[in-house]
């Protein structure tokens, strides 16, 4: 594991950004794990400016996404894939049939999961895959059990995850209770692996991801299995280590 450490959040989204930006240039069809929530929008903003200066070329790239939330429509603009659209997507020039988000309509569980799953396989794996991190150390929506799921499944979201994310809300009771998660095993066949964490809110859990035991109770631990990691984290993040 490496850790990169930064002075800030701009800091740390330009130096993230700069290894989004190394795996494109040197695999230009490379396949992007891609996530949400706060940590990436700067990394974003970031790859959005460069492309838009002439500097990155997306037209080859295919892109993942991590997760989704069961019941919300793509065009909902809390759901992931509203998200990937405006943060990113719609302002750089991939082809968007050549982005993945899982069908958070799929009302059939088994069905969303193994839709995703093999469409996780068929695309050959992934080069590099982003994370955010949780408060409570979830990857994706990999939320804290004692097992760690292997594919694509439905979660039931931990109730500090409803309380983590309700601020991007109208109201807590408007936050789905439920997603469709990429499994561990799926995240960890990745090649390589870069996980953004900013804040003091998250250093607590981020000296336990890095120095605890390897427990699905905090599932970003089983990361210390993984041969190329690098973790991006602010001072802030990394002020209990
Ligand atoms: C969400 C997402 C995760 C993300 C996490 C942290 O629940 N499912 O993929 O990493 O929250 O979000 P943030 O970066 O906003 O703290």
């Amino acid at each position: 594991m490496v850790i990169c450490r930064t002075k800030d959040y701009n800091d740390l989204s330009r130096k993230a950004a700069n290894i989004i930006r190394a795996q494109v240039i040197l695999k230009p069809d490379c396949v992007l794990g891609l996530a949400t929530g706060s940590s990436p929008v700067g990394i974003y903003q970031n790859l959005v400016k460069w492309h838009q200066k002439g500097d990155l070329d997306f037209s080859k790239v295919s892109s993942i996404n991590l997760d989704e939330y069961r019941g919300l429509r793509p065009d909902n603009d809390q759901s992931y894939r509203y998200f990937m659209d405006t943060n990113l997507f719609n302002h750089i020039n991939i082809d968007k049939a050549h982005t993945f988000v899982p069908n958070g309509l799929e009302e059939d569980p088994k069905k969303a999961c193994s839709n995703y799953d093999q469409i996780i396989e068929s695309m050959g794996g992934v080069d590099l895959q982003l994370l955010g991190l949780g408060h409570n150390g979830h990857i994706g929506f990999n939320e804290p059990s004692n097992v760690f799921p292997s594919g694509t499944h439905c979660v039931d979201l931990a109730p500090s995850t409803i309380e983590a994310n309700k601020r991007f809300f109208a109201s807590e009771a408007d936050v789905p209770r439920q997603a469709y998660t990429m499994g561990i095993r799926s995240i960890l066949l990745a090649k390589k692996i870069i996980m953004v964490v900013s804040g003091e809110g998250k250093a607590e859990i981020l000296k336990k991801v890095v120095c605890g035991p390897i427990t699905p109770e905090v599932p970003a631990s089983v990361l210390q299995l993984h041969r190329d990691v690098v973790i991006v984290a602010d001072e802030a993040a990394l002020s209990k280590f």
